[in-house]
């Protein structure tokens, strides 16, 4: 099985401090809540890699509730690990794909924010359809941030940055505020070894209305492809 399969190549997994188990049967309204049971507002981070930045907001936000998404199997494995390690009870990670698990999976605007870091950039035109921003993916992506919530973004592939942000410059509702650092200095394994090397990111903040609506070139897009069918 391919590592572009919707699970991976793998059985779907979640891991918590108690350990890792199959993802399956979890995938209703509840299922967030039995991970981590609580009343915490939810942060998601999709694509966490080795969870620099997932496990140590988790460590210092002991009242709100964590949640990562990693294809690769190894990743997913070590920040398991590291989060029994720590017992951080109030995040949980998931194994798969980002884009299959806010479709399938999980329920809509459940996070106050959602992190991507150094996301995949696919600069091949043919595998664009893979980016977790695109016009046809942004609304699976925005859809999780819960009403009024933030989006963080950064990556150092400038041309998918300018993408992006076109792409959340016309997205109905969203306000994309650029950051020359984060106030918390740099989050993730890869922005900190960017920023030693002195290699230009793109940052952006994203503010989400309340209220907020689908984009309408994702929209178009979906409306296009059922009129084919
Ligand atoms: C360039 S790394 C960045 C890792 C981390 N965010 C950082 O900034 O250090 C991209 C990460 O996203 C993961 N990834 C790529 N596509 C993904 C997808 N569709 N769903 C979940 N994770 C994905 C990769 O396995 C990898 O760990």
């Amino acid at each position: 099985m391919s590592r572009r399969s919707p699970d991976g190549g793998r059985r779907l997994e979640a891991a918590t401090a108690a350990g890792v188990m199959p993802l399956e049967g979890i995938g209703e309204a509840a299922a967030l809540e039995r991970l981590i049971p609580g009343t915490g507002p939810w942060e998601l981070e999709l694509g966490f890699g080795k969870g620099r930045f997932l496990l140590a907001r988790a460590e210092a936000h002991p009242e709100q509730r964590f949640l990562g998404i990693e294809i690769a199997h190894e990743y997913f494995a070590l920040a398991a690990r590291r989060l029994a390690r720590r017992r951080l009870t109030n995040a949980a990670l998931l194994h798969g794909e980002a884009l299959y698990l806010l479709s399938a999976i999980l329920p809509r605007r459940f996070a106050a924010a959602v992190h991507v870091y150094f996301p995949d950039p696919w600069p091949k035109s043919r595998h664009q359809k893979r980016r977790l921003f695109s016009p046809a993916t942004v609304d699976l992506v925005l859809g999780a941030v819960a009403p009024a919530g933030r989006l963080w973004f950064a990556t150092d592939f400038l041309d998918y940055g300018e993408e992006v942000a076109a792409l959340l410059a016309s997205y109905p509702g969203a306000r994309a505020l650029r950051r020359s650092e984060w106030p918390d200095g740099p989050r993730t394994n890869y922005e900190a070894k960017y920023v030693r090397e002195g290699r230009p990111i793109l940052r952006l903040e994203v503010a989400l209305d309340a209220e907020p609506a689908l984009h309408p070139a994702g929209r178009a897009a979906v409306l296009a492809a059922t009129a084919e069918g």
